[in-house]
C-alpha cells in the first residue's frame, strides 16, 4: 500500500492542473482495499484512475484513492472467443495492445484512449463506433461502505452513452476491482465511423492490429497528445435532442451533422462550438483545441477555474446560437 500526505496531483491528471490532495492511498489488492475502508468512514474521498477525465478546480481536501490492481488473466476460451479479466488499475490501451497482438478483436477501435480499465467500465468509454459496454461481461467491485464484494452483469451496469450505474445511482459507492471482457477470435471490423475506412492503407490485410494503428493515427492527428498538451479529451458530451428540435435546427443549419439514437438525434457539440467560432481560441490560459473544438486544453499553467470559465462562455454561446444545452463530460472537482 502506498500512502502519501500533501500529495501533488499535477502528474495524476492529464489536464496538467497543479492541485494537491490531503492524502493519496494506492492499494495493491482487494484485501488492502477492504482494510483501509474503516479509515474512509466520515472522510471525503474520491477514487481516481489515470486522471484523464478530471478537472481539479481546487485542492482536494480529502483522500484520493487509486487502484494498484493490475494484470490480465484468461478466464475462458472457445473456438469463437475468449473472456479476459483485467485489473482496474491496468491501462486500457495496454490491454488493447495485448489483445491485438494475440489477434483478438472487439476493443481495437478504443485504441489510444488514455485511462485505466476500471474507469473505462465506469465511464463506458467509446470511440469510432464502439463502446466498451459492447464487450463487457461483468464488472467486479467492492462496496466502499460495507466492504462487500459485488459482481455486476453487463445489464446491471445500466450502460448508455458515457453513462453507467457507477456514475448515477451508485456514484462514489463502489470501487471497481476487475473487469471481465469478451473478445472475439473472428474479426468483425467496425470501419463506418468518420474517415476510418478511408484511412486504411490500400491492399493491407485487415487485422485488429491494423485498425488499432489507423485509429491511433487518427487520434494523434485530431486530439492533443497526452503528455504534451494538457486536456481531458472531449470536454463536453454530445447532446441528444428531440426529432422536432432537430428538424427546426436543420431548417436553419442544413449542414449540421447528426446521428439517430434511441433517445433522439445526437448533434456533435464540437461542430456547434466550431460554428460559434471558438476553435483555436483562448480565454486566459485555457483554450479550445485548434483541430477539434470539443477538446479544451491547458495552454500552460491554467487553473481549473480558468478552464471552467472558458467552458461556461462556450456553453452560453452554444445555448444562445442553437438553443441547445451542452454539458461537461469531464468530472469537475
Ligand atoms: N466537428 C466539427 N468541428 C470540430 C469538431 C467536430 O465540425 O471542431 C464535426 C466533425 O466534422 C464531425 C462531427 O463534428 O462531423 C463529429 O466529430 P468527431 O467525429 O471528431 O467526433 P466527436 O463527436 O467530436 C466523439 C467522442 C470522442 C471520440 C470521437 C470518435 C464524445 C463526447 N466524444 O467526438 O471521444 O474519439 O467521437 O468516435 O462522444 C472522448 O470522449 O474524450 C473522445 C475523444
Amino acid at each position: 500500500m502506498i500512502r502519501i500526505n500533501a500529495f501533488s496531483l499535477l502528474h495524476h491528471n492529464t489536464f496538467g492542473i497543479d492541485a494537491q490532495a490531503r492524502q493519496y492511498i494506492e492499494y495493491a489488492s482487494e484485501e488492502e482495499l477492504t482494510a483501509i475502508l474503516p479509515a474512509l468512514a466520515g472522510e471525503r474521498f474520491f477514487h481516481i484512475g489515470e486522471g484523464s477525465n478530471l478537472l481539479f478546480t481546487q485542492d482536494y481536501d480529502g483522500i484520493m484513492l487509486h487502484s494498484g490492481l493490475r494484470g490480465i488473466q484468461l478466464l475462458e476460451e472457445t473456438d469463437a472467443d475468449v473472456v479476459v479479466r483485467v485489473g482496474a488499475g491496468e491501462r486500457f490501451d495496454d490491454l488493447i495492445a495485448w489483445s491485438v497482438r494475440l489477434g483478438w478483436s472487439g476493443i481495437e477501435n478504443l485504441s489510444h484512449i488514455p485511462g485505466e480499465a476500471g474507469a473505462a467500465a465506469v465511464q463506458n468509454i467509446g470511440a469510432y463506433g464502439v463502446e466498451v459496454k459492447d464487450v463487457i461481461e461483468r464488472v467486479h467491485a467492492v462496496d466502499l461502505q460495507s466492504g462487500e464484494r459485488r459482481t455486476f452483469s453487463n445489464a446491471d451496469c445500466h450502460y448508455a452513452y458515457r453513462q453507467s450505474i457507477f456514475k448515477q445511482e451508485l456514484r462514489g459507492r463502489y470501487a471497481v476491482t476487475y473487469v471481465d471482457l469478451r473478445l472475439s477470435k473472428t474479426f468483425t471490423p467496425h470501419l463506418d465511423y468518420g474517415n476510418v475506412r478511408a484511412s486504411l492503407p490500400e491492399g493491407a490485410e485487415l487485422t485488429p492490429h491494423l485498425v488499432r494503428q489507423v485509429i491511433t493515427a487518427i487520434r494523434r492527428e485530431k486530439l492533443p497528445e497526452p503528455g504534451e498538451v494538457g486536456s481531458a479529451g472531449s470536454f463536453f458530451m454530445n447532446p441528444v435532442v428531440s426529432e422536432q428540435t432537430f428538424r427546426t435546427l436543420q431548417a436553419s443549419y442544413p449542414a449540421m451533422p447528426h446521428y439517430a439514437t434511441a433517445g433522439g438525434v445526437k448533434i456533435p457539440a464540437g461542430w456547434m462550438i466550431d460554428q460559434c467560432g471558438w476553435k483555436g481560441q483562448t480565454l486566459g490560459r485555457a483554450g479550445v483545441h485548434a483541430k477539434q473544438a470539443l477538446v479544451l486544453i491547458n495552454c500552460g499553467g491554467a487553473t481549473g477555474a480558468e478552464v471552467v470559465a472558458l467552458s461556461d462562455r462556450i456553453r452560453a454561446d452554444v445555448k444562445q446560437r442553437f438553443g441547445v444545452d451542452i454539458h461537461p463530460e469531464v468530472n469537475i472537482l
